[in-house]
């Protein structure tokens, strides 16, 4: 035990400085031709991260529910260089619309390479009291359809060793008043994509996920949300939407991106990380295969 205790130290700091290391470097080539669908695109971060993949040449089929917005931002991808551009409006309250978009978007583009899981539905700043119904709202449209939507790709996210990008917040690191249902919704996410990235690990599936964590953002959306309650500044959603598509496209777990560079120090939890690591070497490995 006393042995244990001496060489635990030196090897969860080996561990924690691999599992942080990465000399990848992103280059925009990367995108080129890529199939990628963006939900949520008609404004703010998504709307920013389809104009940067029609800089670098991909394919999008884009997704919110206002026809006419995504009508604008289809003809500026086309413009900016997209491969190609397309997009199909509906509402993520809808699973049934949820499935079918996919389906629908990898007809159009002949297969999928990365899935941007971005949209929320909108919520303001209030007290919980007793909106049960809008909780359930929230988890539908913000956990839900994000848990539909990657069941739908993941055959054609197999086929091309793909990846997906769940956009999340710190508010799905960590808890802050106001914003109890949305802040769940995100937890949510955590949950089930970091279980889901660790089953595609043991059963040798080649699809990357990728969590992002975003501080305040300056879209129109969240500076009304927050204004005259909470003092904080905003990052720049066009560099923001930049970062998403770097750290998928290195197949990266996490993504942090806020105003402060002591955030992934602080919410990265490398006790979580320890845990985890150990956990998975308990597991009957028998129970993986042919799965
Ligand atoms: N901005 C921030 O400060 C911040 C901070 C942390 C995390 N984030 C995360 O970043 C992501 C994008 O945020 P944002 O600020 O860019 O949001 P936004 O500007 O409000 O955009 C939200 C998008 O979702 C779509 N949408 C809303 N309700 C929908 C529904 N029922 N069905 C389908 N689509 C729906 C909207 O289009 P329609 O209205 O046309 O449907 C819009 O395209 C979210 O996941 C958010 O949690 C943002
Ligand atoms: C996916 O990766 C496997 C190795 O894991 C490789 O054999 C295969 O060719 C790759 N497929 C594509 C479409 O890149
Ligand atoms: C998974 O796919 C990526 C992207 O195609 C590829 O670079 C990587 O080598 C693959 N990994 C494995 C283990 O097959």
């Amino acid at each position: 035990m006393a042995v244990m205790k001496k060489y635990l130290l030196p090897i969860l700091v080996l561990f924690l400085a691999y599992y942080y290391s990465t000399n990848d470097e992103f280059r925009p080539e990367m995108l080129q031709g890529k199939k990628v669908i963006v939900t949520g695109a008609s404004k703010g971060i998504g709307r920013e991260m389809a104009y940067h993949l029609s800089k670098m040449g991909a394919h999008v089929v884009l997704t919110a529910r206002s026809e006419e917005s995504l009508q604008k931002v289809v003809s500026r991808c086309l413009e900016l260089g997209a491969a190609s551009a397309h997009y199909i409006a509906g509402s993520m309250e809808d699973m049934t619309f949820a499935e079918q978009f996919v389906v629908k978007a990898g007809k159009l583009m002949g297969g999928l390479d990365m899935l941007i899981l971005n949209h929320i539905t909108s919520t303001s700043m209030s007290l919980f009291h007793e909106d049960v119904h809008s909780v359930r709202r929230v988890m539908e449209v913000n956990f839900l359809s994000y848990v539909v939507l990657s069941t739908a790709a993941l055959p054609m996210l197999k086929q091309s060793n793909g990846s997906i990008a769940v956009v999340s917040s710190l508010a799905g690191k960590m808890t802050q008043p106001l914003i109890a249902s949305y802040s769940a919704s995100k937890f949510a996410l955590d949950g089930f994509f970091s279980t889901i990235r660790k089953e595609h690990l043991v059963t040798k599936v080649n699809v990357s996920i990728t969590l992002c964590i975003l501080g305040l953002i300056d879209t129109e959306t969240a500076l009304r949300a927050t204004s005259g309650i909470l003092r904080a500044q905003a990052s720049p959603k066009d560099e923001c939407a930049l970062e998403i598509i770097k750290g998928t496209a290195l197949r990266k777990d996490e993504v942090y991106y806020d105003k402060s560079s002591w955030t992934p120090i602080l919410l990265g939890n490398p006790g979580r990380k320890i845990m985890e690591f150990l956990t998975l070497r308990n597991y009957n490995r028998d129970i993986f295969v042919s799965n």
